[in-house]
C-alpha cells in the first residue's frame, strides 16, 4: 500500500463487530491514578475523557475487579455500586460528546500492589516478589511477597473479572478488556519466571495459558465474546515478568481463544518486523488492534502516524495509541490536519492528581 492510501486508511471509518468506528484510532489504557481514593471514576475524568472522544474507539484505564487486585494508589476500581455509576458518569459524557464504543481494561495485579494501597498482601501464582519498589500511598516502597494462590482464589478470580464484565456492561461500556499484559497477575502466570506452580495452572505452555483463558472464556460468557477484548505484550519485559518462550506461548494463547468470537486482540508494543506478530496476525480470525513502539521518552514529531501506517499495512485493523492521546485531546484531528502535536508533560502522567497535566493539554489552533 502507497502511504497515501494507508494514511486515509488511518483515519478512515472502520467496524468493530457492530459498532462503526469513526477512524482506525484507538486510545490505548492508560492508568492516570484520577479516581477517588476507593476507586470511583470522578467527574474529572469523565471531562479527561470526554476530551478524547475523536478516537475511533476508547479503552479506557485498567479498573480493579477486586480489593486485592488493586496495584497502585487512586486507580479505578470496578467492585462496587459507586464504581458502578462513577464509570456511568464516563460513558455517559463520551457518548454526550459523540465519541465511539469504550471499553472498559480490567486489571487485577497480582503481587504488583501493596498492603499499604489495597489493605491486602497481595496474590500471586507463586510467592516471587516484585524485583522493584512499587509506588505506595506514602511513597515508593520495597515490594512484599505476595501469597501464592489457592485453587479456591484462582475460581474467585475469574468470578471478580466476569463480575466486573456484568458492571461495566451496566455502566454503559460496550465491553471490556481482559488485561493479560505488562506483568500484571494474568501475565504473571503466562511467564515461567514469575509462575513456579506444579499445578494445573503451571509449568507446561498448556498449563501457564489456562488461568488467562478462563478468565476470558468467563468474561465472554458474562457479557459476550462481542463484548470482550484480550490484551497481551509478548516478550515485554516490564514488572520484572520474563517471556522466555513467547514464540511458543502467545500463539497457543491465541489458539485457545480464536473460537470464542471476541471482539478484539490487542498486541502491546507491536513492530511490524517482528516475526512474532506476522504469526499472531495469521491466528488470530479477527480485528487486531497494534500499539505500536514508540520512542520511550517522547512522542514522535508526526503523533506516531508512521509506525501506526506500517502496522496497518502488516495486518493491523485498528491502532492503539497511548501517550499521543494522553497530550493531545484532539489527536485526531491534528492528524488529519498534518498540525503538530503536544509533547507529554510527564510529570504530571501520573501520582500527581487533579487537572495539571490532564485535563489542561491544548487544542490544536
Ligand atoms: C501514563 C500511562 C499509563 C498506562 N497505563 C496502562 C494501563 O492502565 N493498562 C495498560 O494495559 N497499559 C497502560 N499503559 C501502556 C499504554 O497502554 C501503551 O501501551 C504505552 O503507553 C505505549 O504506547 P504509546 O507509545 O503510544 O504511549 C500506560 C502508559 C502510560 C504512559
Amino acid at each position: 500500500m502507497t502511504s497515501e492510501t494507508t494514511t486515509s486508511l488511518l483515519l478512515s471509518p472502520a467496524r468493530l463487530g457492530r459498532h462503526e468506528l469513526a477512524n482506525r484510532l484507538v486510545m490505548a489504557p492508560m492508568t492516570r491514578n484520577r479516581a477517588e481514593v476507593d476507586g470511583t471514576a470522578t467527574p474529572l475524568m469523565a471531562e479527561y475523557y470526554a476530551q478524547r472522544a475523536g478516537a475511533g474507539m476508547i479503552i479506557a484505564e485498567a479498573s480493579t475487579p477486586s480489593p486485592v487486585g488493586r496495584t497502585y494508589p487512586n486507580i479505578t476500581a470496578l467492585h462496587s455500586d459507586a464504581h458502578t455509576e462513577g464509570w456511568r458518569r464516563v460513558t455517559e459524557a463520551v457518548r454526550a460528546a459523540g465519541g465511539g464504543p469504550m471499553f472498559l481494561q480490567i486489571q487485577h495485579g497480582g503481587r504488583v500492589g501493596h498492603p499499604d494501597t489495597s489493605g491486602f498482601t497481595p496474590i500471586a501464582p507463586s510467592p516471587v516478589p516484585l524485583p522493584e519498589p512499587i509506588h505506595t500511598p506514602t511513597g515508593r516502597q520495597e515490594a512484599v511477597t505476595p501469597r501464592e494462590m489457592t485453587s479456591e482464589d484462582i475460581r474467585a478470580t475469574i468470578h471478580d473479572f466476569a463480575a466486573a464484565a456484568r458492571r461495566a456492561v451496566d455502566a454503559g461500556f460496550a465491553g471490556v478488556e481482559v488485561h493479560s499484559a505488562n506483568g500484571y497477575l494474568l501475565h504473571q502466570f503466562l511467564a515461567p519466571n514469575t509462575n513456579l506452580r506444579t499445578d494445573a495452572y503451571g509449568g507446561s505452555v498448556e498449563n501457564r495459558i489456562r488461568f488467562t483463558t478462563e478468565v476470558t472464556a468467563a468474561v465472554a460468557d458474562a457479557v459476550g465474546g462481542e463484548r470482550t477484548g484480550l490484551r497481551v505484550s509478548p516478550g515485554h519485559a516490564v514488572n520484572g515478568v520474563t517471556d522466555t518462550d513467547a514464540d511458543v506461548l502467545y500463539p497457543a494463547l491465541l489458539a485457545a481463544s480464536a473460537d470464542k468470537g471476541l471482539a478484539y486482540l490487542h498486541v502491546a508494543f507491536a513492530s511490524p518486523e517482528q516475526p512474532l506478530f506476522a504469526r499472531l496476525r495469521e491466528i488470530w480470525p479477527g480485528t487486531l488492534i497494534a500499539n505500536p513502539v514508540l520512542p520511550a521518552d517522547r512522542i514522535p514529531a508526526d503523533g506516531g502516524r508512521e509506525a501506526a501506517e506500517r502496522l496497518l499495512a502488516a495486518g493491523a485493523d485498528l491502532i492503539a495509541l497511548g501517550r499521543p492521546f494522553l497530550a493531545n485531546p484532539d489527536l485526531v484531528e491534528r492528524l488529519r490536519a498534518g498540525a503538530p502535536v503536544n509533547a507529554v508533560r510527564s510529570k504530571y502522567a501520573m501520582y500527581t492528581g487533579g487537572p495539571v497535566g490532564y485535563t489542561d493539554y491544548p487544542t490544536h489552533g
